[in-house]
């Protein structure tokens, strides 16, 4: 008892479950009769169905049914009921709902068979014919066509354009980078049981269970009752879970229609058909004084996004707070194109503006003659000056420093081509990353058991982060227990009210809940205890639960025992709705990081491998310092990933993206990591949340990709401002 767990290495509490193959995916529950589905996607990117020849497919033995826009149950007619918690703004696609062909990619038809293999077979026999339109999906030849983003952006301070004309040292740069594709080791599946009484039980891969049933429920026009999702376990998602996607309501159309269960699981090419981080080109100026100190900023950034949805992310506003900086102006604007909208993909919009923003600040350190280090310094901010707010807290400065003392940055020769290893020219790069700590409502409901286990439940799950273990280690932490007398449930939404799994906020927002459910657990056990007719208090002063019982101030001679509480009331319950404190706003709050990396280049082959990295981050309290670092190392491969590797191949005549397979594809695989050292620096935060916890899910990825770009102008003398940086570009 009482061992204290926050801040420990617990080990995932179902990771036996994990290894061991008894942790069921979305794929994997079996079902009574179960149909399989097969989904067919259109191969051109605009125009219309004309017909659909199903006539081979259908008559297969084996084959239940070919669903489209021609036998589709009814669907809400009107756009909102297809909105869910992260839609974007504008009318979101509405799958099978017509024959209109949106993009290349797009689902047109859903084969159901006794199985995938036969499901698969007879889609091949279906024939659609098309009617095609002239489309554009390259964001390049349709510069020109760009719209204001719907996003607010901070207002224009002071005149950004006047101060980098008049300051001594100013630089005009371009970036680029292009769509980056979701692959989490789970493809997305629903498996859709259909029940006797019509109601559908649902396990669905996605972020957000309650998000998913809400969804299912307006468009097929069920009462939210009829539907419940389930996602026990996700595979990865970071972002592609945060909306339902089309494999989801395919499969639950389906299953109303055959009144069966209907499993519907998108292949790894289908996983190209829906969202992505977007391509984007980004235009950054700025002025500074010969030292490097900033005096003028502009960032401007131009996105794709779909002719349905406005795709908006934070890709500016870093740069008009990470530096101190009193003359700055963000622009953000969108180009409509013939594709699927995008999606939010780990640290989204931090990932490609800091990749901007952080490349440019490295080519004016160069400019100014400045240590990329010391420009950092230079410049640091100690306010938020896009909300005029101080921070929270802002262990930026510790970052530099610790990460640059483990990365070794002091014996760096400023000079590029100065490093070599026999036909290796080695270069070192660093970069700043920072994500906004966020905190949303969210409830748990906490239950004391007759036979003294505590079970704690919200709708939230776990994508891969360790949440299970966190909220663990948080309820019993606040009780006073030891974790193995925890139960945390997640992944289904029947249970308490929850947001969606992302952007790194749910340990500040479901770990608070869990907190406040527990704690008002306490609560009830001191006034239970008071009440008791033998109670052992001396007089009316306060009580408190620790250690296992009910005591008053530290003297544990007169306490009660939780057993005795127990067998009294059988078990005891508390639900809470958590809201961030009124406290917060008038702070901002976000977390850093500071990333140093080492390149090794080849000379003949501009082949570049990342040998080392550093990152050190500072994100207030760490409830498990053991999933957090395995969050940051993820974020770093992922990094390193959209700097070398990831990269979508459009074939602009067709629309579509031709390398949709992992192995054209590239990912960083073990043998394209390196070291890394993760570093968490103390930050105490008293301003977030009582737990003083920000989250650390997207920083680590933010900043990567810059510094490995820094390192490789230091190594090669070359700058590459368009990713991936592969190796013809270095040559
Ligand atoms: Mo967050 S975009 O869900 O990794």
């Amino acid at each position: 008892m009482n061992a204290r767990t926050l801040g420990k290495p617990l080990d995932r509490v179902d990771g036996p479950l994990k290894v061991s193959g008894q942790a069921r995916y979305a794929a994997e529950y079996p079902a009574d009769g179960l149909l399989h589905g097969s989904v067919i996607c259109s191969v051109i990117a605009r125009g219309r169905i004309v017909r659909i020849d199903a006539s081979a497919a259908e008559a297969l033995e084996g084959v239940s049914l070919v669903l489209s826009h021609l036998n589709r149950p009814p669907l809400a007619q009107d756009d909102e009921s297809y909105e869910d918690d992260d839609a974007a703004d504008g009318s979101p696609f509405r799958p099978l709902f017509n024959e209109r062909i949106r993009y290349s990619g797009q689902p047109v038809a859903l084969v159901v068979a006794d199985t995938l293999e036969l499901a698969r077979h007879a889609a091949s026999l279906v024939r659609i014919e098309y009617q095609q339109q002239p489309h554009e999906t390259d964001l390049r030849q349709a510069l020109d066509r760009s719209h204001a983003a719907p996003a607010e952006l901070p207002k224009p301070r002071g005149d950004a354009d006047a101060a980098i004309a008049g300051a001594p040292l100013s630089l005009q740069l371009e970036y680029e980078l292009p769509n980056e594709y979701h692959h989490p080791m789970e493809p997305h599946a629903s498996t859709v049981m259909y029940q006797a009484d019509g109601s559908l039980l649902v396990h669905d891969k996605t972020q957000g269970p309650q998000n998913s049933q809400q969804y299912l429920a307006s468009v097929l026009k069920l009462d939210p009752s009829q539907v419940r999702v389930l996602s026990s376990f996700v595979g990865g998602a970071f972002g592609s879970g945060l909306r339902p996607q089309y494999q989801l309501p395919l499969a639950a159309m389906a299953a109303l229609k055959l009144q069966r269960s209907v499993r519907v699981t998108l292949s790894r090419q289908q996983m190209f058909t829906f969202g992505y981080r977007p391509r984007a080109v980004q235009r950054l100026q700025l002025g500074a004084a010969a030292d490097g100190k900033l005096q003028g900023l502009v960032h401007e950034v131009i996105g794709q996004t779909s002719r349905f949805e406005d795709f908006t992310e934070h890709v500016a506003e870093w740069s008009g707070m990470l530096y101190h900086c009193d003359h700055v102006r963000l622009a953000y604007r969108l180009v409509p194109l013939d594709v699927y909208t995008p999606l939010d993909m780990r640290a989204p919009g931090a990932a490609t503006g800091l990749f901007a923003l952080e490349s440019a600040m490295d080519e004016l350190a160069w400019a100014a003659g400045v240590d990329p280090l010391q420009l950092r310094l230079t410049n640091y901010a100690q306010t938020n000056q896009n909300e005029g707010k101080p921070y929270s807290s802002k262990e930026l400065r510790a970052c530099y420093q610790q990460g640059a003392d483990a990365f070794g940055w002091s014996t760096r020769d400023p000079q590029p081509r100065s490093m070599r290893q026999g036909n290796q020219l080695v270069g070192y790069g660093m970069a700043t990353g920072v994500w906004e700590a966020m905190q949303m409502p969210a409830s748990a409901r906490a239950t004391l058991t007759a036979d003294g286990r505590l079970i704690v439940a919200s709708a939230t799950c776990d994508i891969g982060p360790g949440t299970a273990t966190a909220m663990t280690q948080i309820a019993a932490e606040a009780l006073g227990l030891d974790p193995a007398q925890v139960i945390f449930k997640l992944g289904d939404s029947s249970l308490p009210k929850a947001p969606l799994q992302g952007g790194s906020f749910t340990v500040s927002s479901v770990g608070s809940a869990v907190q406040e459910a527990c704690q008002a657990l306490a609560a009830q056990l001191c006034d239970a205890a008071r009440q008791l007719p033998d109670a052992p208090f001396t007089d009316g002063s306060a009580l408190r639960f620790v250690d296992g019982r009910v005591q008053q101030g530290d003297d544990t001679r007169r306490a009660v025992e939780l057993s005795t509480l127990l067998a009294r009331h059988g078990s005891l319950e508390a639900e809470v709705q958590a809201q961030p404190s009124k406290q917060r706003e008038r702070y901002a709050s976000a977390t850093h990081s500071a990333v140093f990396v080492e390149v090794q280049v080849d000379e003949q082959l501009g082949t570049v491998r990342v040998t080392r990295v550093v990152s050190a981050i500072a994100a207030g309290r760490v409830v498990n310092p053991k999933t957090a670092r395995s969050q940051i190392l993820g974020g770093v491969v992922w990094g390193v990933g959209m700097a070398l590797h990831e990269e979508a191949m459009i074939d602009h005549g067709l629309g579509r993206c031709m390398n949709h397979n992992l192995a054209d594809y590239h990912l960083p695989v073990h043998a394209d990591i390196g070291d890394i050292e993760v570093i968490f620096v103390e930050e105490e935060d008293q301003i977030v949340n009582p737990l003083g916890s920000k989250g650390v899910g997207e920083i680590g990825i933010v900043g990567v990709a810059a510094a490995v770009a820094n390192a490789v102008y230091h190594a090669t003398g070359k700058r590459i401002r368009e990713l991936p940086i592969t190796l013809d570009k270095l040559l």
